[in-house]
């Protein structure tokens, strides 16, 4: 994918990472109150970063927080991408806990080129863009079985093209899942690049539990 060298605007962040979670997986692991369990991935959050230091919880001015949505068909479309898992659905779009959350903690980290509307209205497009379940089908990888990290790696390269991230989960020995997928963009979103971190999943085995 072609680079622009010279980007005429450069913010506080490198680039950005769309984690998304396999909510099989991660409801198994944590628990979840949302019903019925997505089974599609589903947007964790959006985060800018740096390539030498990982950015969280950034330094931006007290003004800055997390604003209530009540719109209602921005909220609609939020939910369907990005389910706040933990949460019953009421309750979800009551507290915001989740998008509160991811907002304050990453989004806020690219403040001076997403506001709060900006932030959640890229997250869903880039959302829209990868389809990684239909991807992962694609290349023979299925729920219900386990792979070849490898395999996994290789179909999830079609589309990101660059080094995506894969996050894992392990409950018990021996029994490694895969939690998220990180794609990993620039920091306008238009071309792919590769993520800084590779993820947990290559430090914990080569066969993967796609649950
Ligand atoms: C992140 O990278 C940007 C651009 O290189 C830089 O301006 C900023 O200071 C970095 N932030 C941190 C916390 O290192
Ligand atoms: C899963 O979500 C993607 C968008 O991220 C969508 O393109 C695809 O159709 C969905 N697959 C199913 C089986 O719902």
């Amino acid at each position: 994918m072609f680079l622009f060298a010279l980007s005429p605007i450069y913010g506080d962040f490198e680039l950005l990472e769309l984690v998304s979670t396999w909510p099989a997986t991660f409801c198994y692991a944590y628990g979840c109150s949302r019903r019925p369990i997505p089974k599609n991935f589903t947007i964790h959050g959006l985060w800018p970063d740096n390539r030498s230091t990982i950015l969280y919880d950034c330094d931006v001015p007290p003004e800055v927080d997390y604003v209530q949505i009540e719109d209602h068909k921005i909220l609609n479309a939020l939910d369907k991408r990005w389910p706040q898992l933990r949460y019953d659905y009421w309750y979800g779009i009551d507290k915001q806990y989740q998008w509160k959350n991811e907002f304050l903690k990453h989004g806020t980290c690219g403040i001076n080129r997403y506001k709060q509307p900006a932030y959640f209205d890229l997250a869903m497009k880039i959302k829209d863009k990868f389809d990684l379940l239909g991807t992962l089908r694609k290349h023979g990888i299925n729920p219900g079985s386990t792979y070849e990290l490898n395999d996994i790696e290789r179909a999830i390269k079609t589309v990101s093209i660059e080094v995506p991230s894969l996050k894992c989960i392990r409950k018990q020995p021996g029994n490694v899942e895969l939690n998220e997928i990180g794609i990993c963009l620039d920091p306008e979103a238009k071309y792919t690049v590769p993520c800084p971190r590779i993820g947990s999943c290559h430090e914990m085995g080569h066969k993967i539990k796609f649950r």
